[in-house]
């Protein structure tokens, strides 16, 4: 690899050698993006009660729409798929047409947006709940740990029931019909699997969450087939592989996810959905250097974030560690990142006590500059 000043110079698939950095443009499974920098899925509870995003969120959503690709905040797929107080889900009508909103804001400003599906599975309450049945996981272990509700504050994470074998296609095809309503109907780019952080796909593949007896558990194989299958349910209820996406975090212990060999767990992952040809691999950083095992392995697309700043963002990809940055925290705070970035501008900081608010205020309100 040649240098130029500060920045490498990478092979293109051309041949020829080019500058890459976070404003060059790029393709995501066919979809052209105006530069490097996506925005983080991201929690923000500010849907109602039914799940139904609320109408300001299009203005969220719209006034960040300079990033190449947008994804949103974790998206239930079914109201069993639910778990935190005043998140959004995309199982039904009105779900839908309240996302068309937000998609067509997005659009008319030139942004690509994808929504994250996010099946909570055992990271659930009841008092945030819509139906009266307990969760479901792979097997019928508590996480650790507390959950907001608005009705009883913290609460402990909720006993969940263990799936039976016969059911899993079901819970399988319910990510097929958010593939659905998220792309027939509310105009999606793309969507997202939410494989990181224990939730449901992440509960399969960990030995702590899991512990079945049946194909779903067990040897890695085993353990991989839950994520393998809802991808390829996915893919195909997209109409195409280019328009799904993952996100995976191995070594992240939140949630109360356990599991004996991370990376080795995510390195037949990558070896059973490498052929698929998705949009992307989207690797949350936790510290054990899974990005750069996963490169190795997975051929397509690699989208990496956590605690990112502009020059480490610049230095992965014009190194080819990675294709596209992803920031959290930082695009919640700054609409204008881009705009930021380019001009080495100050950032604002996030402010964390309205991460989960309900209403407008640490929302729609953070300036822009000049503003
Ligand atoms: C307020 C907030 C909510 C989050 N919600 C989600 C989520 O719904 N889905 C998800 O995959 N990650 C979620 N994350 C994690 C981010 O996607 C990202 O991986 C993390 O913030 C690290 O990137 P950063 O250091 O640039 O913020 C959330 C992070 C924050 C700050």
């Amino acid at each position: 690899m040649q240098k130029a000043g500060s920045q490498s110079l990478r092979e293109s698939s051309n041949g020829n050698m080019s500058s890459v950095d976070l404003f060059s443009p790029t393709t995501v499974g066919g979809l052209t993006l105006a530069n490097r920098v996506a925005m983080a899925p991201m929690t923000r509870s500010r849907a109602n009660a039914d799940a139904v995003p609320a109408p300001f969120s299009a203005a969220y959503y719209a006034d960040r729409s300079d990033a190449g690709l947008l994804i949103t905040e974790g998206t239930g797929p079914s109201a069993m798929g639910m778990g935190y107080a005043r998140t959004p889900g995309i199982y039904n009508d009105a779900q839908v047409a309240a996302w068309r909103n937000i998609t067509d804001a997005v659009h008319a400003k030139g942004g690509r947006i994808f929504l994250q599906i996010m099946h909570v599975g055992r990271i659930a309450h009841a008092a945030n709940r819509t139906i009266a049945a307990a969760p479901i996981a792979p097997s019928a272990i508590r996480a650790q740990g507390q959950m907001w509700t608005d009705t009883q504050g913290m609460q402990p994470n909720d006993v969940p029931r263990s799936l039976e074998t016969s059911e899993i296609a079901g819970v399988v095809e319910e990510f097929a019909h958010a593939t659905r309503n998220a792309i027939a109907g509310a105009g999606f780019d793309g969507v997202e699997l939410h494989a990181a952080s224990g939730y449901l796909p992440n509960q399969f593949l960990a030995t702590g969450s899991n512990q079945r007896t049946d194909a779903y558990g067990g040897s890695t194989e085993n353990r991989i087939r839950f994520v393998v299958e809802v991808l390829e349910a996915m893919t195909k209820a997209a109409g195409s592989a280019g328009r799904v996406g993952i996100k995976v975090s191995p070594g992240m212990p939140f949630n109360d996810l356990q599991d004996e060999d991370p990376i080795g767990t995510h390195l037949a992952l990558m070896d059973a959905i490498g052929p698929m040809s998705l949009a992307y691999l989207h690797v949350m950083r936790t510290g054990i250097g899974a990005e750069t095992a996963l490169r190795d392995r997975y051929q397509g697309t690699l989208l990496v974030g956590g605690g990112l700043d502009k020059e480490q963002a610049n230095a992965g990809i014009s190194s080819g560690a990675f294709d596209v940055a992803v920031f959290g925290a930082k695009y919640l705070a700054n609409p204008d990142l881009v705009a930021r970035l380019k001009s080495d501008a100050a950032l604002n900081v996030p402010d964390n006590s309205t991460f989960y608010t309900p209403g407008e205020k640490g929302y729609t309100d953070y300036p822009t500059l000049g503003s």
